[in-house]
């Protein structure tokens, strides 16, 4: 009874954490990219000092619980048994391909699109000192940079739920 309850708290939250991860990736590929290409120079400078440091915080932060509570969850499911995560079990199997791509969407994320919201944050505050300037020509790149990294992290999340629902239910 105990041993469910603290597996049903680890789901709970690892969910939580997965829910806020995805979350900001959705609301950045779809909601907050596409609206800043309309935006003028000026107003984008201040969408950007507002937004992207709280977006650096959570994408840290839930990214990070995900795999966290994820990990635990695995560990408390199979009791320590770690030939359960072998490929002769399907549930194991799935979880450990969402595992490792979990992985690889965490190194996108923390290796590409916070570095580049860093970037962009340093490029705006330039332009906020001397607003006569023209944008400097990286920030397009930039931007670019950012929609393709911020697209392969929601991809990569999107086939990880498929494994992670399909060791659930499956
Ligand atoms: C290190 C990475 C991860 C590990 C070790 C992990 C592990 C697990 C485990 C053990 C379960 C319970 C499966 C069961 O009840 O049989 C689970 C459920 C779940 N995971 Fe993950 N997970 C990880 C990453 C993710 C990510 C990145 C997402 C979101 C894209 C995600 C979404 C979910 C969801 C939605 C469930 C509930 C599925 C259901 O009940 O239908 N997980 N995960």
């Amino acid at each position: 009874m105990v041993q469910s309850l603290v597996i049903a708290a680890l789901a709970l939250f690892h969910i939580l954490s997965t829910i806020g991860w995805m979350g900001t990736a959705m609301f950045v590929v779809m909601v907050m990219t596409p609206t800043m290409l309309k935006l003028s120079p000026s107003s984008r400078v201040e969408l950007v000092l507002a937004l992207f440091p709280r977006l650096i915080k959570y994408v840290s932060v839930f990214a990070t619980l995900t795999i966290v509570f994820g990990a635990i969850l695995a560990f408390a499911t199979v009791g320590g048994n770690m030939a359960a995560f072998g490929p002769s079990s399907p549930w194991g199997f799935r979880i450990s391909v969402g595992a490792g791509l979990t992985l690889l969407a965490f190194i996108v994320a923390v290796g590409v699109v916070i570095p580049t919201l860093r970037k962009i944050i340093v490029v705006i505050e330039g332009m906020k000192q001397n607003p006569k300037d023209k944008p400097p020509a990286e920030m397009a790149s930039l931007q670019n940079r950012l929609k393709l990294s911020s697209m392969t992290v929601l991809a990569l999340l999107t086939i990880i739920l498929v494994f992670m629902v399909a060791a659930a239910r499956f």
